[in-house]
């Protein structure tokens, strides 16, 4: 089993003076939801999620060697712009990486980093962005030390972790799967991992498209959040629920039950809520029109037999989730019945993708 300590490198092979990468990475949906955790963003249950392909983080990181090795030195730049409110965050995500990647505090970075989806959309940018800026960092290291892809993969998707936990399911596509499950071979807490079984035609191409009912800043940051489940009243049920909707869903992506997948993902959306409504203290994060969105989401369903399902991040937003081959009709229902209840009928559609991409 592959602990913490097999990825600091003993020392590396090459020291390099500047350079630039940039990767992209993309956004993810998780269908078993991680909520709660243990110290160092260890997931208090597995979880699984869609990559997906069109909501990404593009970061860019220019690197030059500094004199001393005393301190973090870096500029964080959003859209082409200093982004000074940032760095505290990325001040501790340095911190957190360090033991990881000792050559961080030899250079100074410029990073620059931008989202393909609006910044004020209510998206939760943290996985994609905290994924992009690892996998940044590995492209450095690597050029310093070889080392295998998988290598490569597992500790860009540790670092990315030890940003923000969701952030490791966002290095590869397919479904991805972060959190040790008896079923899952090579799962680990550490990290995500990508299931290597096939995934039933049903879901090719599968979409979500993402309704923006509330773009606001987040009422209950997910720290807090997560901080909630313990001495949570329902947290054990809540953990062995995952584990089980997790080895349920494994058999889904076999069989292709949509029915059945519609059942967990829905249930696991509201459960996700469910925890927060009966936490100490207690927070409802639909707002009135997420109410509305998912019971037109279940009329249209019942008329139409269509199976198109919803489920939530700790958010009033909804993800529409339904199968490529019924894209035209749920299209058309999203825009004519379900924009209404969207801020300036705002939607975002995006679909199932393949992971991160190198592009320096
Ligand atoms: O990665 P975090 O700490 O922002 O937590 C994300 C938690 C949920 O999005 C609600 C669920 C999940 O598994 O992505």
């Amino acid at each position: 089993m592959i602990s913490e300590t097999d990825f600091i490198l003993d020392s590396y092979d090459f020291s390099l003076e500047n350079g630039l990468v940039k990767w992209e990475a993309p956004s993810n949906i998780a269908l078993v939801k991680y909520w709660g955790k243990k110290e160092n963003q260890i997931p208090a249950n597995p979880s699984v999620s869609f990559t997906l392909s069109d909501c990404k983080t593009i970061t860019q990181v220019a690197f030059s060697k500094k004199e001393n090795s005393d301190e973090f030195s870096f500029e964080f730049m959003f859209e082409g712009k200093p982004k000074l409110d940032f760095h505290p965050k990325m001040q501790q995500f340095f911190s957190r990486i360090y033991a990881y990647l000792p050559f961080l505090k030899s250079y100074h970075f410029v990073i620059d980093s931008q989202n393909t989806f609006p910044h004020s959309s209510g998206i939760a940018s943290s996985a994609s962005a905290m994924a992009a800026l690892s996998l940044c960092f590995m492209d450095i290291e690597r050029q310093m030390k070889p080392m295998s892809d998988d290598f490569f993969t597992q500790k860009a998707s540790f670092l990315a972790r030890l940003g923000s936990g969701s952030a490791c399911r966002s290095i590869k596509g397919n479904p991805v799967v972060w959190g040790a499950h008896k079923e899952v071979e090579g799962s680990s807490d550490l990290f995500g991992i990508e299931l290597t079984q096939d995934l039933h035609e049903n879901f090719s191409n599968f979409r979500d498209t993402i309704l923006l009912v509330d773009v606001g800043t987040k009422q209950v940051s997910s720290t807090v959040g997560h901080n909630l489940m313990h001495n949570h009243p329902f947290a054990t049920q809540r953990f062995a629920q995952a584990n089980q909707n997790l080895s349920e869903m494994l058999s889904v992506f076999k069989s292709g039950d949509l029915d059945k997948f519609i059942a967990i993902v829905e249930s696991e959306a509201l459960t996700l809520h469910s925890m927060m409504m009966t936490s100490n203290p207690y927070f409802i994060l639909m707002k009135p029109n997420t109410l509305e969105i998912i019971n037109h989401i279940w009329a249209f369903r019942n008329a139409t037999k269509i199976p198109v399902c919803f489920t939530l991040d700790a958010g009033a937003n909804v993800h529409v989730l339904y199968p490529d081959s019924y894209a035209k009709q749920v299209s058309e229902f999203i825009q004519n019945s379900l924009s209404d209840f969207c801020h300036n009928k705002q939607f975002i559609e995006d679909k199932l993708g393949k992971g991160a991409i190198k592009l320096v």
